[in-house]
């Protein structure tokens, strides 16, 4: 059962056949996206497409929990700060409902459509400021139609298990974990929004804790309608939260498609080599320019052909030459010569 946040009928309700087509549009296409960033100064500088020309679509009105998973540095972060607009593209195009984002008239409607939750909710609250006001302060910044305001903030505590009386005058300090990044959860709930992008939403909380969020989001999938990109290094809750997955490598999505296709059955080398197993994160490594890259990095971005195959045991001549096309095998997309 949908708790309706606005006043209007919920999404899938008694929608008549003109307002079904209207919705069934509603879709986010992200088509060849590449972003290019400078790294390191002076003779170490060099330049890598951290996201290099990704394509995927969700389709909006039928909510999906779609996984973007990858070694650290293979560009997750950079494709979700991309979509949410905090990063301008160097070139392919974001689309949401038909429109490019970037010229989107109603961009309120997008930002209000497709919210964040970030990782480390221990920075996303200002340890000065009561936790509470940052739900008030959403309500505000986009005008929600809801007359009582209290009600509307007590709704989406409630669908996150929390209530105001249990976060009203409180700080950041006085709270877990866990209940902060609910209440990260319930601020981005607040505009009934149709998808959240979450990055690694779990990594910094108390691992006894971590579950408790995944299941919330399989819970605001399926009671809420509400889609997401989640943003995980941990193919084993990749596995149990998601419907379908893409794997990145220096930029690239090498394999995407169903999660049980993908993990039960990895066809891509790389996507072999996850399962078998994954890097942890390395945070020192992200965001920072001045940061050059490790060896292997650089190789690997600045590499003809495909991506891995300095690593890939099954390289033949062709891989070091020219960048494999995507086919379709086994109902997913495999960037990999192996399935010309
Ligand atoms: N603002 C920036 N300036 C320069 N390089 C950047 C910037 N942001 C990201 N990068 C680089 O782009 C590449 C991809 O980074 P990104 O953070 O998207 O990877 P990620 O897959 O999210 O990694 P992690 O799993 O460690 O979070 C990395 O080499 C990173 O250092
Ligand atoms: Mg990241």
């Amino acid at each position: 059962m949908k708790i309706n946040l606005k006043k209007s009928p919920s999404k899938n309700s008694r929608l008549n056949k003109v307002e079904v087509e209207k919705a069934s549009s509603k879709s986010l296409n992200v088509e060849d996206l590449t972003k290019v960033f400078s790294k390191g100064q002076g003779f170490a500088k060099s330049t890598i497409a951290a996201v290099n020309k990704v394509s995927f679509s969700l389709d909006l009105d039928r909510p999906e929990i779609f996984t973007l998973a990858g070694e650290s540095g293979s560009g997750k972060s950079t494709v979700a700060k991309l979509i949410l607009g905090f990063e301008t593209a160097t070139s392919g195009r974001i689309r949401y409902k038909g429109e490019e984002i970037t010229d989107l008239k109603g961009k309120k409607e997008f930002m209000r459509d497709v919210q964040p939750v970030f990782q480390n909710p221990f920075e996303t609250f200002n340890p000065l400021k009561k936790i509470d006001t940052y739900l008030y302060e959403t309500e505000k910044n986009f005008k929600m139609a809801e007359t009582d305001r209290d009600q509307l903030v007590e709704k989406s505590l409630e669908l996150v298990g929390l209530s105001l009386a249990e976060i009203k005058g409180k700080y950041p300090s006085e709270m877990s974990g866990g209940q902060l990044q609910r209440t990260s959860i319930a601020r981005a709930l607040i505009t009934d929004p149709s998808l959240l992008i979450t990055d690694e939403p779990v990594s910094m909380i108390d691992a006894s804790l971590r579950m408790s969020i995944i299941n919330l989001f399989k819970r605001l999938k399926e009671e809420q309608e509400v889609g997401i990109i989640y943003i995980t290094h941990d193919l084993a809750t990749a596995y149990y939260v998601s419907d379908r997955i893409a794997i990145m490598l220096r930029g690239q999505i090498v394999e995407m498609g169903s999660v049980e296709k993908v993990l039960d059955n990895p066809l891509h080398p790389y996507t072999q080599l996850l399962k078998a197993s994954i890097p942890a994160p390395n945070p020192a490594s992200k965001w920072e320019s001045d940061i050059a890259l490790s060896d292997l990095e650089a190789k690997e971005f600045s590499q003809r052909g495909c991506k891995f195959s300095g690593r890939c045991p099954k390289v033949q001549a062709i891989c070091k030459e020219c960048e494999p096309e995507n086919y379709k095998v086994e109902d997913r997309d495999v960037k990999c010569h192996l399935y010309k």
